[in-house]
């Protein structure tokens, strides 16, 4: 675990927070560096400057609005849960952590339902805020550098994490996990399968549908980061230590078409993620790693529109799935016959 007072070079690390500072928030960093903000533009769209190894959907107005959307499906889609937010037996945790945090939603919305916690985001990009709780932190870091929290967290948080690291970056990434949980404490990660399924034969096979997922399977190989993530999760988790792992599986409609009201209403917030994202998600991907060689933009922007006029077909029962899965650090009396180091489990 890093020591605290290791002060991270401020130009990689920039804190937002607001005037209620109490003094054991106090951080490491705090530098603006206006080049973060800035970007680099490509394809008409805006990615992150921080990591060097690139991070394929882009950091701007276009994609939060994006990733709005998702975190508004992702609470439809777990609504009769006792909380739409996560699934982990926490039931007031105090120190949060939400990796990849995006516009910072996911974070902003447990701050305000947890007053006494404090929930920090963490993005390669600073997130679009103009307001923030008061007991809500913002860093823009490298997940995968040395963490230098001085808390351990009672639940740690990353949804839509695809297609940012490689096998072994998960598997460090997790550990970085386990090391820095309470005993007792959770982790939770929901990931989205990106194909698009139907059940009932509603889709022509040779629907544009179809070719999304296979598509992007073949440029996530090309590119190194898997985006077949919903597969690895468990093994990788379990492998960095965690216990007592639960997960659910559940098909998230995309469009109007279901007849429950419940998943109607969810599907019309689904099919806008899709229709507001697509470009984002793909335009990186297909012009560094499409087959059989990078496309152009204009070719990008073809196929989404292909599939954006499928996917609004009202007569096509589409879905795809979604992982939600959470895990336990153990207690220490737990712990007997176990290893703390998850390196040790890896070696096996
Ligand atoms: C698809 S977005 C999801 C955002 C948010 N979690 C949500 O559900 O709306 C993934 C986020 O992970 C961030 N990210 C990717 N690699 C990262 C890294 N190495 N360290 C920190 N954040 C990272 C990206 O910048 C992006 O904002």
């Amino acid at each position: 675990m890093a020591d605290f007072t290791i002060t991270p070079d401020p130009n990689l690390h920039l804190e937002h927070s607001n005037e209620y500072e109490p003094e054991d928030w106090r951080s490491e960093t705090t530098s603006i560096a206006s080049s973060l903000y800035r970007g680099f533009m490509e394809n008409g769209r805006r990615y992150q400057t921080l990591r060097d190894a690139g991070y394929f959907s882009p950091s701007d107005e276009k994609q939060f609005e994006t990733y709005e959307v998702g975190h508004l499906a992702c609470l439809l889609m777990n609504a009769d849960a006792p909380n739409p937010l996560y699934l982990a037996p926490v039931p007031a945790p105090k120190h949060v952590l939400d990796i990849g945090t995006g516009q910072g939603s996911w974070a902003i919305d447990m701050a305000d339902m947890f007053p006494n916690a404090v929930v920090r985001g963490v993005d390669l990009f600073p997130p679009p805020v103009s307001w923030i709780p008061p007991n809500c932190i913002f860093e823009v870091d490298d997940i995968l550098q040395q963490w230098t929290w001085r808390e351990k967290f009672d639940l740690i948080h990353l949804r839509h994490g695809i297609g940012a690291f490689t096998q072994d970056e998960w598997g460090s990434l997790y550990k970085h996990c386990y090391d820095n949980l309470e005993p007792g404490g959770w982790f939770e990660q929901i990931e989205m399968d990106i194909r698009c399924e139907c059940d009932d034969g509603s889709i022509p096979a040779d629907s544009v549908l179809f070719t999304w997922g296979p598509r992007f399977f073949a440029a996530g190989e090309k590119m190194g980061k898997s985006l077949d993530i919903t597969k690895n999760l468990r093994p990788s988790i379990e492998n960095a230590g965690f216990a007592d792992v639960h997960e659910k599986t559940t098909k998230w409609p995309i469009g109007a078409w279901p007849r429950d009201k419940a998943l109607k209403e969810a599907g019309i917030v689904n099919i806008q993620h899709w229709l507001s994202g697509m470009e984002g998600y793909s335009m990186y991907l297909l012009t560094k790693y499409g087959d059989p060689v990078p496309w152009t933009r204009e070719e990008v922007l073809i196929y989404v529109a292909d599939m954006r006029k499928a996917l609004k077909n009202p007569r096509f029962h589409v879905y795809q799935r979604a992982k939600r899965i959470w895990a336990k650090k153990p207690l220490a009396d737990e712990m007997v016959g176990r290893s703390e180091s998850p390196d040790i489990l890896k070696q096996k």
